[in-house]
């Protein structure tokens, strides 16, 4: 069994990935450390001196060598659903769950987040919701072509990496 976890930035694709993945027994990658590691420097750094257009090259080429990967939970990217063909080839490939918060969740977790998102580094409150209700404008279209889309209200991690346990499940 392979699990994409899709979703906006700081939407819990990384924690409740890793708290998904050992309920069911399966391991677990986090495509930006192994994107940072194939690549030899960290993602900001590969923004500034790359560019954004290379990073999603190399983004899909790390898509690309979790095909191979089997009974895994995958924590995508923000942006992997929405560059090329992603999406197709996630779905072609294993089970995508979206993970859907508020603009509200977003705009505090990203305003508190302690790991630096080079799209959204140096921003105010009013401009970071500005940048969220726009790009996520562009990017649900993407998002929504999960497998499944898990709505959620404030719910904490562990109950999260629960109600997709069932979900997954009870499609067996
Ligand atoms: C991005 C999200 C980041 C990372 C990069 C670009 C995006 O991942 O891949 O900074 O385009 O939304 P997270 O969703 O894990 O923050």
């Amino acid at each position: 069994m392979k699990i994409y976890m899709i979703g906006f930035m700081a939407s819990g694709k990384t924690s409740v990935g890793k708290r998904l993945a050992k309920k069911l027994q399966l391991s677990f990658m986090d495509m930006d450390p192994y994107l940072e590691n194939k690549y030899g420097k960290p993602i900001p750094e590969i923004f500034k001196e790359d560019g954004e257009d290379k990073f999603r090259e190399y983004e899909r080429n790390v898509l690309a060598d979790t095909f191979s990967m089997d009974d895994i939970v995958i924590a995508t990217g923000g942006g992997t659903p929405c560059f090329f063909d992603n999406m197709e080839v996630i779905n072609e490939n294993g089970i995508s769950v979206y993970l859907n918060h508020s603009i509200d969740f977003y705009v505090y977790k990203l305003l508190h987040a302690k790991t630096v998102r080079p799209l959204v580094v140096g921003k105010t409150e009013d401009e970071l919701r500005d940048y969220i209700v726009e790009t996520l404008g562009h990017r649900e279209q993407f998002y929504k072509k999960a497998k499944h889309i898990v709505n959620l209200n404030g719910e904490k991690k562990d109950e999260i990496a629960d109600i997709i346990c069932k979900i997954i499940n009870k499609d067996k």
